[in-house]
C-alpha cells in the first residue's frame, strides 16, 4: 500500500507513521509523499528525516483553491499513492482533488464525529468546543475523507472520558498519543486489506506534471 500524507505543520502523526514504518510495525505500507500547503513547517523536516519526498504546494500559487487542489490530485496520482492520509493537514479539499486522485483518503479528527467537527473545529477549538458543550466523554475518529468536511463515514473511534477539571490544552495532550496508536493500528488494518485485494493499476503514468508547483526548500 503506497501512502501519501497531507500535513499543515506540526506532523506528529505524520511522525509516528513513519516512526512505526521504519521499526517494522507497518508490513506493506510504502510512503511515497508528503505534501504541506504550508512551506517551513515541521511535518516537512519529519518526511526529509525518514527521507520520504515532500512537495509544498500553497494556495497563493495556484489560481484558486480548486486548482491548487487538482495539483494535490495529480501529485498524488503520479507517486502511485493507493492510500491518502490527511494528518494535521488544516484545508477543506475541493472537488478538484477527488476527481483526480482515484484512491481513498483518510483523515484524523480529536473528537467523536460526527460531533464537533466541521468549518473552525481545528487545534484546541475542537476541545474547547467539547468542554463547552458539557459532554462527558470525547477521543479520537478516523474517517473516509468527502467533499464535505469532517463528514464521511467513520473508520475507527476511541472513546475517553473527560476527566473533572480538565481543560482543552490537557485534553489535547492526553489525546495525542491515543491519535498516534489509533493512527498506526488503522493503516495497519487497511495494508492488510490491501494485501488481500489484487493489485490496482497506477493512474501515475498518465498525468501531466504540476505546475506552480515550489520546491521543499520554499520559505515565506
Ligand atoms: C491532530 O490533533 C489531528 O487530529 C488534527 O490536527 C492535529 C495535527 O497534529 N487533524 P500533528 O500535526 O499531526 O502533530
Amino acid at each position: 500500500m503506497r501512502l501519501a500524507v497531507l500535513v499543515s505543520g506540526r506532523g506528529s502523526n505524520l511522525e509516528a507513521v513513519l516512526n512505526a514504518i521504519a521499526d517494522g510495525r507497518l508490513p506493506g505500507v510504502e510512503p511515497v509523499l508528503v505534501v504541506s500547503n504550508r512551506p517551513g513547517v515541521r511535518a516537512l523536516d519529519v518526511a526529509a528525516r525518514h527521507g520520504v519526498p515532500s512537495l509544498v504546494l500553497r494556495r497563493a500559487d495556484f489560481a484558486d483553491a480548486d486548482a491548487r487542489d487538482a495539483a494535490i490530485g495529480s501529485a498524488l496520482a503520479r507517486s502511485g499513492a493507493d492510500l491518502a492520509l490527511l494528518a494535521g493537514y488544516d484545508q477543506l479539499l475541493r472537488p478538484g482533488f477527488f476527481a483526480i486522485f482515484g484512491g481513498r483518503t483518510i483523515n484524523i479528527h480529536p473528537s467523536l464525529l460526527p460531533r464537533h467537527g466541521g468549518a473552525g473545529m481545528m487545534g484546541l477549538a475542537v476541545h474547547d468546543a467539547v468542554l463547552a458543550a458539557g459532554d462527558g466523554e470525547t477521543g479520537v475518529t478516523v474517517h473516509d475523507v468527502t467533499p464535505d468536511l469532517d463528514a464521511g463515514p467513520a473508520l475507527q473511534q476511541v472513546r475517553v472520558s473527560i476527566l473533572p477539571g480538565e481543560d482543552a490544552e490537557g485534553l489535547a495532550a492526553r489525546l495525542l498519543p491515543i491519535e498516534h496508536d489509533l493512527l498506526v493500528s488503522v493503516l495497519a488494518g487497511l495494508a492488510a486489506e490491501a494485501a488481500e485485494e489484487p493489485a490496482s493499476v497506477s493512474m501515475a503514468a498518465a498525468l501531466p506534471p504540476v505546475t506552480g508547483a515550489r520546491s521543499t526548500q520554499e520559505r515565506r
